[in-house]
């Protein structure tokens, strides 16, 4: 390169100035430029509030382990997505808590159309009307056992699994969801709720796959909100080992085979490779989840004074757009619209 060194290995500086044609950090040398050049804007358009709902009137109970979130009555919920809505996010995505007398080992209470998650899901459409509503299609919420699928003989069998969430998935789409998004990890489940969504009249109504689901650690704090943590075994039998990359192209090529509109990966920062590889295959929208753990971490750091939640929660939405995530659920999602602006 030249100029860049002289004979005897020393820069060449002529008066304490190397000669350096190339700095790139002109372009980083005032916040005008930088945010002329910056590659990633999150914008409150890209988000996705998650929203835990409680039956009852007028209740917020915070989730003990993510400070800040609480599990709301359907009445709080409709205020909460006002909000967010006047806030430019565009989506709310619902889960239940459900009544631990309600469960059964069928998740029969998941397909009642008068269940807490369709009554809300229609409270949401009739007060505002523009917010998008996403529903949760997996039993455990529901289940006595604490799984996505059915369990028979302690193992999580998968085709009578697939025709539970249909049911599901039905009710939420009569309830007026515009996407239901199943979480479960069960084989082929986006091909059969959409045959069963499109017999039901609800053609119109979309599918959001969670493809890349990995069995994850970081869900610890969502199964406090909801009391739906596996009451034995673990979910690895279904969701993805954290170690495999190329199996999330495999998910997400046969979701997309089997009608998915939009795809997921969850969690989203540690799987920020998994992020960019499924943007490269995708012909749909690409989602990411921030979920839960991700959140109680941050809250904790900033909580001990450890980390500066706001600069660390912009980082971490940025890094996940950056990786290639179209939409991004999170439950920082108020908080970022707030100082990203509409
Ligand atoms: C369950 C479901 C889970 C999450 C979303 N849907 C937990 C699980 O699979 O055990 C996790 C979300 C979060 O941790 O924020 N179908």
């Amino acid at each position: 390169m030249a100029g860049n060194g002289s004979e005897n290995g020393a820069p060449a500086a002529h008066g304490g100035q190397l000669d350096l044609p190339i700095r790139p950090r002109r372009n980083r040398r005032t916040a005008a430029l930088r945010a002329m050049v910056r590659e990633t804007h999150v914008t409150p358009a890209d988000l996705i509030l998650p929203l835990f709902v409680v039956d009852g009137r007028d209740v917020r109970e915070e989730v003990k382990s993510m400070p800040g979130t609480s599990r709301l009555s359907r009445d709080r919920i409709v205020a909460q997505a006002r909000t967010a809505h006047a806030l430019g996010i565009p989506a709310v995505a619902l889960f239940p808590v459900i009544d631990e007398g309600l469960k059964d080992a069928h998740a029969t209470e998941g397909a009642n159309p008068d269940g807490l998650l369709q009554l809300t899901v229609a409270d949401l459409k009739q007060a505002v009307p523009d917010m998008l509503v996403i529903t949760d299609v997996a039993m455990d919420p529901y289940s006595s056992d604490g799984h996505d699928g059915l369990v028979v003989d302690g193992e999580i069998v998968n085709d009578p699994s697939v025709d539970i969430l249909c049911g599901m998935a039905v009710t939420q789409a009569e309830a007026g969801a515009d996407l239901v998004a199943p979480s479960d990890m069960m084989d082929g489940r986006v091909g059969f709720i959409r045959d069963a969504l499109d017999d039901a009249g609800f053609t119109d109504t979309g599918i959001l796959a969670y493809s890349a689901k990995y069995a994850s650690a970081f869900y610890g704090p969502f199964r406090d909100a909801l009391d739906s943590a596996p009451k034995h075994g673990d979910k690895k039998s279904y969701q993805m080992d954290p170690a495999n990359r190329r199996e999330a192209l495999r998910e997400v090529l046969l979701d997309l085979d089997e009608g998915a509109d939009m795809v997921m990966v969850k969690p989203a920062l540690p799987y920020l490779d998994v992020i960019a590889a499924v943007k490269q295959e995708s012909t749909v929208p690409v989602a990411a989840y921030q979920v839960s753990g991700e959140y109680a971490m941050i809250k904790a750091a900033a909580a001990n004074g450890w980390l500066d939640e706001a600069a660390v929660v912009m980082e971490t939405v940025t890094a996940i757009k950056r990786a290639g995530a179209d939409l991004i659920l999170t439950y920082f999602a108020i908080d970022v619209a707030r100082r990203v602006g509409a």
